[in-house]
């Protein structure tokens, strides 16, 4: 059977964490050639080195997708790699915990904390879709027109979640940015969609799961987390031809969470 991703060259941010990890194996399984990039050198080394262990096909890209330069590096190495992009999954992303703001109401928030917030999963991701947009918009004035770029929203980017301020501020901007640009290259082709994950098995949860997981759980009509295979699993069909007319929209894949 034909992969559903089959010819096409993808590029994954934060593809050594849960979500983005799953995503890339789960691309390269359908046929596409991977970059993986990561903050982390050593952990997209290994999603790379688990891609071809499957015998799929990928390469790593060490950078930070705050950084413009490191972003166009990143870009540029994809294309020297595969020689074109069609799939991006801009995943990369940071929790409260990881800018000294674990379990901070609003007004407890530093400054620097909401910056950084906001560098890493707002702009970054805004960084990363002009980088890929450009590339995109080449690759069609030289006939070969399309793409698809799929952000990781959250539940986060639909409702309010104490004590995530700057992240539920990010999140719903990242799904700000998916719509808009959705509207403005819908004619060149290219589709531009988010995926809302809930609460999944990654380290980024792990803080959150201690501090407050029986609540968590209790909320989750399934009644369990999520596994990141099926974040994956979502981002491989918004990447692929079957979502054909699918642009501008953020799928939830929660358990449920955003129906109670
Ligand atoms: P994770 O912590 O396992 O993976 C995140 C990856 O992003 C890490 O490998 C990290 O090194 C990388 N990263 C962080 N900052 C970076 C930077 N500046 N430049 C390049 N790479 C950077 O976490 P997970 O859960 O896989 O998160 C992936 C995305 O999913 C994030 O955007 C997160 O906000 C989102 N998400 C996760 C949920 C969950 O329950 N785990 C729920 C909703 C959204």
């Amino acid at each position: 059977m034909p992969g559903m991703l089959d010819g096409k060259s993808a590029l994954v941010t934060g593809g050594g964490g849960g979500i983005g990890r799953a995503t890339a194996l789960a691309m390269a399984r359908e046929g596409a050639r991977v970059a993986v990039a990561d903050f982390m050198a050593d952990a997209a080394a290994e999603t790379v080195a688990m891609v071809n262990r499957a015998g799929g096909q990928a390469i790593t890209l060490t950078g930070d997708v705050t950084r413009q330069r490191d972003v166009k590096t990143m870009l540029d190495d994809t294309i020297v790699a595969y020689g074109r992009l069609d799939c991006a999954f801009n995943n990369a992303g940071i929790a409260p915990y990881q800018v000294d703001a674990s379990g901070k109401k609003t007004a407890e928030w530093s400054e620097e904390s909401f910056d950084r917030m906001i560098a890493v999963n707002l702009k970054g991701v805004w960084l990363c879709m002009r980088a890929e947009i450009r590339q995109m918009l080449a690759q069609g004035a030289a006939g070969q027109k399309g793409g698809a770029i799929v952000n990781t929203g959250s539940i986060a980017g639909l409702i309010g979640l104490v004590t995530s301020s700057a992240y539920v501020a990010a999140k719903h901007g990242v799904l700000g940015l998916t719509k808009t640009a959705a509207l403005e290259y819908a004619e060149d082709g290219i589709r531009v969609n988010a995926v809302c994950p809930g609460f999944i098995k990654t380290r980024m949860t792990e803080d959150a799961i201690r501090r407050r997981g029986e609540r968590i759980m209790a909320q989750t009509p399934m009644g369990r987390m999520g596994e990141p295979e099926e974040i994956a699993e979502m981002v491989v069909w918004l990447c692929s031809e079957r979502a054909s007319y699918v642009t501008g929209a953020a799928y939830n894949v929660d358990g449920g969470w955003m129906a109670v």
